[in-house]
């Protein structure tokens, strides 16, 4: 298995440890970055010895959300826009059956926020600041949040992250049903690890059936599918373009 220099990807008994290491632009997610996550939940999919999967991030903040350059630089091709390891990935989340357990520090924008409905546990720092902006970024959203989010936190807050690019922070969150507990950014880390130490000595098979069960894998592949084809739609339209632009020439 091979990681990328921007994520470090970890073996303790029973767990595989992800972290996003790009502290320096908030951990925003490059292709490159995309491969190796990629890589690593295929490796964690595959080896039997690995019952559970923790997330995390270095730094003060978990992910700014897809890198901005990236985006303006994948909206040449709708080809290769589908075939993106970025879309590849929202895939491989949305169907992934061992159990994922967040630890959220700081920002956490767009897909940084929409990966963690894909997660089973989070512990959240109090004062993390939650945020799916999508229509501010003239896009849409991602990773079958269009259903989850809404599900998970009612129609009316979703829609306000979404289109009034509202921001939760950790202890909203945690009151709103996105993750497990909100706490001291210090104690976030060791409490999801012991969180996830505890899942991995549970019955393995158990553990991934109760999963299976939870999630609609099939469903939310569908929604992902929907959803693409409209976020490929907006990546490409003009005003995206613009808002991307704006972004990168920001303090010129
Ligand atoms: N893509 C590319 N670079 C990003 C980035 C992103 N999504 N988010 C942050 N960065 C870079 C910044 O350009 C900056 O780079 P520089 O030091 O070379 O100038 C660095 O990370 C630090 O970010 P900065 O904006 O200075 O930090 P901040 O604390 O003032 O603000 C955020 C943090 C997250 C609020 C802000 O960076 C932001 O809004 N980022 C974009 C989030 C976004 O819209 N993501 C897309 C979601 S789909």
């Amino acid at each position: 298995m091979q990681t990328s220099r921007q994520l470090r990807v970890e073996s303790a008994p029973g767990l595989l440890a992800i972290t996003l290491a790009r502290p320096e632009k908030k951990n925003a997610l490059t292709g490159a970055m995309y491969e190796a996550l990629l890589q690593a939940f295929e490796h964690a999919s595959l080896e039997a010895s690995i019952r559970v999967v923790l997330l995390e991030a270095e730094g003060a903040d978990f992910c700014a959300g897809n890198d901005i350059a990236d985006f303006l630089a994948m909206a040449r091709s709708r080809e290769s826009l589908a075939s993106s390891a970025a879309f590849r990935f929202l895939r491989m989340l949305a169907s992934f059956d061992k159990p994922l357990v967040a630890a959220v520090r700081g920002r956490a924008v767009g897909i940084g926020t929409t990966m963690l409905l894909h997660c089973d546990l989070a512990y959240i720092a109090e004062d993390a600041r939650l945020s799916a902006p999508f229509v501010d970024l003239a896009l849409v959203p991602e990773a079958a949040s269009s259903l989850l989010l809404p599900a998970r936190i009612g129609h009316a807050r979703a829609f306000a992250m979404f289109a009034l690019g509202e921001t939760l922070d950790g202890r909203e969150a945690v009151g709103h049903g996105l993750g497990n507990a909100a706490l001291p950014a210090d104690q976030v880390s060791a409490s999801a690890r012991l969180a996830a130490l505890t899942l991995a000595a549970k019955p393995a098979q158990a553990l991934q059936a109760t999963k299976r069960l939870m999630r609609e894998h099939g469903r939310l592949l569908a929604v992902i599918e929907t959803e693409s084809q409209a976020f490929i739609d907006r990546l490409m339209s003009p005003e995206a373009q613009a808002v991307f632009q704006a972004f990168m020439q920001r303090g010129r």
